[in-house]
């Protein structure tokens, strides 16, 4: 790899950043997976040690998520951090400040990592540029990445399935405009996934050279014959009558997740979904709570994912 054109490494290689599973590789992946699972024994055993004590964390949150947000916020806290939501709708970034002066100024103040979302592709990558000594952790940005998600998800998948390695997985909805989707197809990629399942109506799938190692399936059904593993995006509600010209129940009809249509996968099959949901539009309510969703797991998973996130950056 070259390091030098590796934004998210130090000039050792190791990890300074994190801002995209791209590229990362599995070692590091994996690394990060194995950590994770070790702070979920270590707490849920009463053991967590307050690793982050004296650090401060910065939630730099410039677009609404409350989930996301959350999960940082007691990873960081139940390691010993000092945690700070930064106000950004009544902050000087909506006087005009620019991005840099903000950082700077926060920095300033010796905040440790800085947890960014965005809706612009690229913001916390740009935060990364012009860190002086904070981390910086992509929290979600546009539609490129979502690290955190990533790992968490297949943190999930490796405790139902042992390994992720020639699993079949579906990722069904709208995969055009999903950070959620991006960094599951990089991490499933890097440890070494079967096959890559993009499904959802043609005007909300990727470009067919965009993921060469994925592979575009129109049927919904089709796509669900021998999956290992499900994940179902959510869908902006304003996207299916704006951009499909479907009403709700058409859309359910053609790329919903129902009982019915999970029986064509695997018997072991498991359901994920980032959240929110939108039940009835890509998710019957009986597979949400059913037997084989995981999607709980994945929430509670995103805590621990965070913590070996930070505690990697932070090097404790
Ligand atoms: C996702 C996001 O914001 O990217 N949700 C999340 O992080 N919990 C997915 C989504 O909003 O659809």
């Amino acid at each position: 790899m070259n390091l030098m054109a590796d934004p998210q490494s130090d000039t050792e290689g190791r990890l300074r950043h994190l801002l995209t599973l791209n590229g990362l590789g599995r070692e590091r992946i994996v690394a990060l997976l194995d950590r994770g699972a070790a702070l979920r024994d270590a707490y849920r055993g009463g053991t967590l040690p307050p690793l982050l004590a004296g650090r401060t964390v910065m939630n730099l949150f410039f677009e609404a998520s409350t989930r996301t947000r959350t999960s940082f916020e007691l990873a960081a806290h139940r390691l010993g951090a000092f945690v700070v939501n930064f106000d950004i709708a009544n902050s000087s970034t909506s006087k005009g400040e620019s991005l840099e002066d903000t950082l700077a100024t926060l920095e300033a103040m010796d905040a440790d990592a800085f947890i960014v979302r965005h809706k612009e592709n690229g913001t916390p990558a740009r935060f990364a540029a012009h860190a002086r000594r904070a981390v910086i952790v992509n929290a979600g940005d546009g539609n490129h990445a979502h690290p955190t998600q990533g790992l968490l998800d297949l943190l999930t998948i490796r405790d139902h399935k042992g390994d992720v390695e020639g699993l079949n997985v579906t990722i069904c909805g709208d995969v055009r405009h999903s950070r959620v989707a991006r960094s599951d197809i990089h991490g499933l990629s890097a440890l070494g996934a079967n096959e890559i399942r993009l499904c959802g109506p043609a005007a909300l799938l990727p470009s067919a050279t965009e993921f060469p190692e994925c592979r575009i399936v129109g049927s919904f059904d089709e796509a669900l014959d021998g999956s290992d593993v499900i994940i179902m995006l959510r869908l902006q509600k304003e996207r299916i009558e704006g951009v499909l010209g479907l009403g709700e129940a058409e859309y359910f009809a053609a790329y919903g997740l129902t009982g019915e249509r999970l029986a064509r996968a695997r018997e072991d099959a498991i359901v994920m979904h980032p959240g929110p949901m939108n039940r009835g539009v890509e998710i019957a309510d009986d597979v949400a709570d059913g037997p084989r969703s995981v999607i709980l797991d994945q929430v509670a998973n995103g805590i621990f994912v965070r913590m070996a996130v930070l505690a990697e950056l932070l090097r404790v």
